[in-house]
């Protein structure tokens, strides 16, 4: 993982706002994360048509467990639903799918549809879709930690090789993160990768957040000076 950015866009997003989206229309929460399924439909597309490299997507956080029954029930069936449905067609369409995060709390039914997607998916080149369920950052660097103190071999390149085991899969540093609905927060979300993100808040709830606002994000994100550490090109000479 370089600082300097050698590979393709790694985009983030935090995809807040369902609850809202839906308390404003009258509708339960689940309405909500059902229209929010729909869209992550159409984000990766838009983002695959938009030459993202990476789309790693805040499904299902650790800290989520804590929310009613009712609602991480709907949730989990969304997301097996979701992999039921759009494996086939992201297989066709280069998109290669994983799920970062712990696998053990997650239902059989749940995990065995997870490693079909990323079984049928593998060859997948225009796209890494990563969808992060059951994920905490924090959770992961300790988890690596505890395996590098063990490790013969220390350098920050195996801390990192660690750290992508035990989220079942690593990634390029992040590029650009962006969070809907309001909240200016990381909520243990890529912190590590995150070092040198750009970050992007929108006010527009999940649901609303369509590929016209992903192109407009990202013109922003290409207009931004990324220096590193580093002074402008303009001081330095
Ligand atoms: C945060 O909004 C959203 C979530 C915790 C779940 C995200 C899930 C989806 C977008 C749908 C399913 C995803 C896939 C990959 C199929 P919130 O519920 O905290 O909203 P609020 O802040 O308005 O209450």
């Amino acid at each position: 993982m370089n600082s300097l950015r050698t590979h393709a866009l790694h985009l983030a997003i935090i995809m807040d706002g369902n609850g809202r989206w839906a308390a404003l229309r009258g509708q339960p929460r689940s309405a909500g994360h059902r229209r929010g399924a729909e869209n992550v439909r159409a984000i990766v597309r838009a983002a695959a048509e938009l030459r993202v490299g990476t789309l790693t997507l805040y499904a299902f956080s650790a800290d989520n467990w804590q929310r009613p029954s009712v609602e991480v029930a709907a949730l989990m069936r969304l997301f097996e639903d979701y992999l039921k449905k759009e494996t086939a067609e992201c297989a066709q369409q280069g998109i290669r799918i994983s799920v970062i995060g712990r696998r053990d709390r997650l239902s059989p039914a749940l995990r065995d549809v997870i490693e079909a997607a990323e079984l049928d998916t593998a060859d997948g080149r225009r796209l890494h879709l990563r969808l992060a369920v059951d994920y905490s950052a924090r959770e992961a660097i300790f988890r690596a930690a505890c395996r590098f103190y063990k490790a013969t071999r220390v350098s920050r390149e195996s801390f990192e090789e660690l750290l992508g085991e035990v989220t079942h899969g690593a990634a390029p540093d992040l590029d650009l993160l962006i969070r809907t609905g309001g909240e200016q927060r990381l909520s243990d979300f890529l912190l590590w990768e995150a070092a040198y993100a750009e970050l992007y808040f929108t006010p527009k709830m999940w649901p609303d957040f369509t590929a016209a606002d992903l192109a407009i994000a990202l013109a922003e994100y290409r207009a931004r000076d990324r220096r590193f550490g580093r002074v402008p090109e303009a001081v330095a000479s």
